[in-house]
């Protein structure tokens, strides 16, 4: 499920006549089921009843009824905050929220506790709660599964994900839920360098295990989880490159597959974002980003990275000084096919993930995944994604509920640790050339027949 987020969304045009109309008085909940499709932007204000009942029959501008204390601190109004965040996580959208009361007049040091509260409360109703990828989904879009227990190093977070969802238990440790009697398969999406010791312990337990990318950041840990897999006999580790279940990559590997393009000779990609926090270094495109197209080009190649070379163009003046931004990545198959991937974090303008494949007879690229196209003013404009969530919300939804139905057929598919491992590989090449400036060759070992 999508719970509401707090991320930029570029639907704001389709709220003009909809839902806007969702003040006091109104039925926030029915409003919010007639005109699903329509709401991209949501604004909570929590009303006193008392109060609006005054504005009605005394006809009280609006600087008055604030005065007399109108908007109050959640939960204490109308409409109900909880319901309200229950029917908006069941919308097929990321959301962009604000939670606003007006205060007027108000001393400085009254507005901080109340806002520090109001997160608090609307988090345990599982608004902007962090985690909320998995197991809010898990919990409600997709079927055959239900979060049984959850844990955080973040104890008040897992606590938070626990009250949000109904028969869902805050443990102590990652392993406690690993170990838990109530688990049958694990999801692991805590921090990158956590994943290898959580994976191990589900391996162990026998437990299928759900690992967001990356595997491990070190292709040495990788390869401790691909041993102790083959050692337990059976695949049980499933990695978090949700492009393979995207409908566009799909539709180009099935073009790949059939022919269409004949024999693959380039690719080329862009993976632009359209900005990255101060804290994203010079070694996160490759790291954080291009470890995607590591691994799409790889399933629709059919084909292993053997070298890699970053180049490093003019720098943007919208990255921190620190941050080497775009950077240009080429990479060579066995085969001989080229790969050149463009990343560009501070782009500015959206998140836009481009693919197109150069064959011998053809090419196949990547369609505008925007659902409509608008026309005016002496131009044609499709909205470009705000974000990742938005450009791949059905990806990780098709991703999941794939596992989920494979953990239940005690069927392994997708990603296993062998492309977690591969990824590492040509990850940790990529980072060499960088540094160097120099062709890198990916050191890996043959793939074992296990994982054919
Ligand atoms: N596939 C994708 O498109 C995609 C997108 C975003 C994030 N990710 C991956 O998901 C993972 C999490 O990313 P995020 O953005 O949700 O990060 P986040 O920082 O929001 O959340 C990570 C959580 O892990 C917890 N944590 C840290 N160490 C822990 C430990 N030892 N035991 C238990 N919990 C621990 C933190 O408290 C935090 O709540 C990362 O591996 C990231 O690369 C993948």
């Amino acid at each position: 499920m999508r719970r509401p987020v707090p991320t930029r969304s570029r639907r704001s045009w389709t709220t003009r006549s909809g839902p806007r109309s969702a003040r006091p008085g109104g039925d926030a909940i029915d409003l919010i089921r007639r005109f699903s499709d329509r709401i991209g932007y949501v604004h909570i204000k929590q009303m006193d009843p008392a109060v609006l009942a005054q504005v009605r029959s005394e006809g009280l501008s609006f600087g008055e009824a604030v005065k007399r204390g109108v908007c109050v601190e959640p939960p204490a109004g109308v409409p109900d905050p909880a319901m309200v965040v229950r029917e908006l996580a069941g919308l097929d959208a990321p959301l962009f929220v604000i939670v606003e009361q007006d205060l007027y007049p108000c001393e400085p040091g009254v507005p901080l506790p109340i806002a520090t509260r109001t997160q608090h409360y609307l988090a345990q109703c599982g608004l902007g709660v962090p985690t909320e990828r998995w197991q809010g989904r898990l919990a409600s879009v997709l079927s055959g599964a239900r979060v049984a227990a959850v844990a955080d190093a973040d104890v008040d977070r897992a606590a938070a994900v626990a009250r949000s969802l109904p028969g869902t238990q805050a443990l102590a440790s990652g392993h406690e839920v690993i170990g838990s009697g109530a688990v049958d398969a694990v999801v692991v999406t805590s921090w990158g360098p956590t994943h290898e010791e959580y994976v191990l312990a589900a391996i162990e337990a026998g437990k299928p295990v759900f690992c967001e990318k990356p595997l491990a950041p070190a292709p040495d840990a990788c390869l401790r989880i691909v041993e102790a897999e083959m050692a337990a006999g059976r695949r049980l580790v499933q990695v978090g490159f949700m492009r393979r279940y995207d409908r566009g990559y799909r539709a180009l590997k099935r073009a790949v597959d059939d022919g269409v393009i004949g024999a693959p000779l380039l690719v080329h990609c862009a993976h632009r974002n359209p900005a990255v926090p101060e804290t994203f270094t010079s070694d996160m495109p490759v790291t954080d980003a291009a470890v995607h197209e590591m691994d799409i080009s790889r399933w629709l190649l059919g084909d292993e990275v053997a070298a890699v070379s970053v180049l490093a163009p003019r720098r943007t003046r919208h990255a921190a000084a620190h941050l080497q931004d775009p950077q240009l990545l080429l990479m060579e198959t066995a085969a001989g096919v080229h790969i050149d991937v463009e990343v560009f974090v501070n782009c500015q303008y959206g998140y836009d993930i481009r693919c197109e494949l150069v064959g011998e007879t053809g090419t196949v690229s990547l369609a505008n995944p925007a659902p409509v196209a608008v026309r005016g003013a002496g131009s044609a404009a499709e909205p470009v994604p705000a974000d990742w969530r938005e450009r791949f919300a059905g990806a990780y939804d098709t991703e999941l509920q794939e596992w989920v139905n494979s953990v239940r057929a005690a069927q392994a598919t997708g990603p296993s640790s062998w492309d977690g491992y591969a990824v590492a590989a040509v990850s940790e090449a990529a980072l060499t050339a960088l540094e160097s400036g120099q062709r890198t060759v990916v050191v890996m070992k043959d793939r074992p027949p296990f994982y054919s």
